[in-house]
């Protein structure tokens, strides 16, 4: 991982970008791939997020991230292009979960590499993980045989593909330099080019839930990704979506799991599964099936119908040691029901207290090696735009005991505005950028 000499001149560098200079990639190379000490790159850092990286910079930061480790040609082992997609993170947000199955039931092969949940985000791995049996650690042998007999498989990251992303991203997340667009986009795009994806759909979430607060800068984000892919020539797709409330209804890991084998059985909620079979319209037209997004959306559809999707998910999860049976998942002793102080419409349901509650509750972790309780949670009965009356239950509170059920359900109340009026519907996808 080490290239050329130590570097002699960190500070020299860091003073440079400090001051808002442009640095060459020689150098930011040698900032990244060097043996430079964790008080110096975490400075470097703070310079970054004060002054921001030009495009050059961030697409030689990206490339020096994905030379620091190894990288995977899925497509030349599987003989195929290779798809994928990436979420930036929010509450609720359990895609790829049915993005897979589906996928890979309309013939696109479908290998993925996943992280874990991220402050008050939950992640992939870890509701997969609660699901009794399920192996997430499979070598890159493994993932190529499962994805070429079984049609799919989610992974998590190996510790050799950019290494320098898990350093990088450790000192961002104690360092309050996570929020920066040129390195997120730094991060998300390093992975994604390390393990071979040809095209990517990235869904750049917006709103209080999310890294970026606002669509303008999500637009930024969006298309500071769509540039690194071009420049590593892969193409990209970014769905901006709303991340302002909860996706869907449930929240917590194994209450997501069952939320996704629902709506892989056609049986989701509406802005979820909107979201995920516009996602599997994008990947396909992506893909090598030679069909545009109309048809591709037509396929993701016929897919869920016809039964093939939950097929795909069962063989998916066996192949991986994992019960598919939904009474498998893991249920939380005690469900408290919380109810509407007054009659009126949702006007907000605010996506971040929710996700923090689910942490709270011990379905998320506060430090970095929390167990995680993976069948707490909140169902979320009650979303933006819905009617309720008084006294009527608007959410779920799934815990483990009375105590963080009552924290949690006062937290989730506080986070439901309810107001006269019907507030206007917004559409789960804010945006599409290529
Ligand atoms: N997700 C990532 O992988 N990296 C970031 O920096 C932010 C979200």
């Amino acid at each position: 991982m080490t290239v050329g000499p130590p570097v002699i001149r960190p500070a020299e560098l860091i003073q440079r970008k400090r001051d808002g200079h442009e640095l060459g990639a020689d150098e930011i190379a040698e900032l990244v791939l060097g043996d430079v000490p964790d008080y110096q790159l975490t400075a470097f850092l703070m310079a970054v997020y004060f002054q921001g990286l030009t495009s050059a910079e961030t697409y030689a930061l990206t490339d020096a991230m994905v030379r620091s480790g190894e990288t995977i040609d899925l497509g030349a082992a599987l003989g195929r292009r290779v798809v994928d997609k990436h979420s930036t993170g929010g509450v609720g947000d359990k895609t790829t979960l049915a993005v897979g199955p589906i996928v890979a039931a309309c013939g696109v092969p479908f290998g993925k590499m996943s992280g874990r949940g991220l402050g008050h985000t939950g992640g992939t791995l870890d509701k997969l993980e609660s699901i009794p049996g399920f192996r997430v650690s499979l070598s890159t042998e493994e993932l190529v045989a499962q994805v070429r007999e079984v049609g799919v498989a989610i992974v998590g990251q190996t510790a050799d593909l950019v290494p320098a992303d898990k350093r990088l991203y450790g000192l961002r997340d104690v360092t309050a330099t996570v929020d920066n667009v040129s390195l997120i986009a730094a991060s998300i795009m390093s992975k994604k080019i390390a393990s071979g994806a040809d095209a990517i759909v990235l869904d750049v979430k917006v709103g209080d839930g999310a890294f970026m607060k606002t669509l303008a800068d999500a637009r930024v984000l969006a298309e500071s990704m769509i540039s690194l892919g071009r420049r590593a020539e892969r193409e990209v797709v970014a769905v901006l979506t709303d991340m302002d409330q909860p996706l869907g209804r449930a929240v917590g890991n194994a209450l997501e799991v069952r939320e996704a084998l629902r709506t892989v059985r056609g049986d989701g909620p509406a802005d979820f599964t909107e979201l995920v079979l516009g996602s599997v319209a994008h990947l396909l037209a992506l893909s090598d099936l030679g069909v545009d997004e109309t048809e591709g959306r037509r396929r993701a559809e016929a897919a869920v119908a016809d039964g093939s999707a939950f097929e795909a998910y069962e063989r998916w999860i066996r192949a991986q040691g994992g019960d598919p049976d939904e009474t498998a998942l893991p249920k939380a002793p005690l469900i408290r029901e919380v109810f509407a102080p007054r009659a009126g419409y949702v006007r907000r349901l605010a996506a971040l207290p929710v996700g923090l509650a689910a942490v709270h509750l011990g379905g998320g972790r506060r430090e970095r090696d929390d167990a995680i309780d993976h069948a707490v949670g909140i169902v979320c009965l009650k979303k933006r735009g819905d009617r309720v009356e008084e006294g009527e239950p608007v959410a779920e509170v799934h815990a483990r005991d009375e105590a963080t059920a009552e924290e949690a359900a006062a937290d989730v109340l506080a986070a439901y505005e309810l107001g006269d009026d019907e507030p206007r519907a917004q559409p789960i996808v804010l945006d599409t950028l290529s």
